[in-house]
C-alpha cells in the first residue's frame, strides 16, 4: 500500500513537473492500479483493519492531490498519463472505502452511538457524504477518461470545475474522518470487533491479507 502512495506522489511530481508537456502530447500508457497494488509488508495488514483504513485515506488525499495537480495545468497541460492514473484509482477505492466503512465498520460503531449522540451524529454526516460523492463519481471518471484522450480538454473549465468539485470535499471528508473516525473506533472497538473487521476485509478483499489468514 505504502508504494502505491509512493508512486502515485512520484509520478505527480516528476513527470508533471519536468516532462509535462510531453505528456499532454503523448500517448497515456496503461498503469497498474495503486489501489490494488499489494507491497509485502513486516506484519498482514489485517493485523490492523483501521491502520488499513488511515493508509486508504492517506492513498485517498494524494488522490486529491494528484487530480487538484491536474486540474491546476488545464487547459495547456491536459497530462494525460496523470489523468490514467487517477482514471484507474479513483473508482475501485472509493467503492472499496465506502463499502468497508458503511458494511462493516459504521454497524459496528452504530453499536455504540446509544451514549454517545455526537458520534452518530457524525456517522451520519459521513454517510451522507458517501451518498453525494457516488453520484458525482461518474461524471469525474467521464472527466479523467476524457483527459486520458491527450489535448486540451473542448471545456477545460467544467472539467477544472468537476475536479475540484470533488476533491475539496473529499479532502474534508478524509480528514474528518481521520480526526474522528479512526480516534472513535480505537477508543470504542473491542477485540471482537477487530476481528469481525479483518475477517470482512479477508472476505472481499483477500489480496490484502499477506499472511494466509490468522
Ligand atoms: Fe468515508
Amino acid at each position: 500500500m505504502r508504494g502505491g502512495l509512493t508512486r502515485i506522489k512520484a509520478i505527480a511530481r516528476g513527470r508533471h513537473e519536468t516532462s509535462g508537456q510531453e505528456a499532454s502530447r503523448g500517448k497515456a500508457e496503461p498503469l497498474s492500479d495503486p489501489l490494488t497494488s499489494h507491497t509485502p509488508s513486516p506484519g498482514c495488514w489485517l493485523t490492523d483493519p483501521l491502520a488499513l483504513l488511515d493508509e486508504d485515506n492517506a492513498l485517498r488525499l494524494d488522490l486529491c492531490d494528484l487530480l487538484e495537480h491536474i486540474a491546476d495545468g488545464l487547459p495547456d497541460n491536459a497530462a494525460p498519463q496523470l489523468a490514467q492514473l487517477a482514471f484507474a484509482a479513483i473508482g475501485r477505492g472509493w467503492t472499496n472505502h465506502v463499502a468497508f466503512e458503511e458494511e462493516a465498520l459504521f454497524p459496528i460503531l452504530r453499536r455504540y452511538g446509544g451514549s454517545d449522540p455526537d458520534l452518530t451524529a457524525g456517522l451520519n454526516q459521513l454517510a451522507a457524504e458517501h451518498a453525494s460523492d457516488a453520484g458525482l463519481d461518474q461524471e469525474i471518471v467521464d472527466a479523467l477518461h476524457g483527459l486520458t484522450r491527450g489535448g486540451p480538454p473542448r471545456n477545460p473549465e467544467m472539467v477544472g470545475y468537476l475536479l475540484r468539485a470533488h476533491f475539496v470535499p473529499m479532502r474534508r471528508h478524509v480528514l474528518w474522518e481521520n480526526a474522528f473516525l479512526i480516534p472513535a473506533a480505537r477508543r470504542l472497538l473491542s477485540d471482537d470487533d477487530i476481528t469481525t473487521l479483518r475477517d470482512w476485509i479477508r472476505a472481499r478483499e483477500p489480496h490484502k491479507c499477506s499472511c494466509g489468514g490468522m
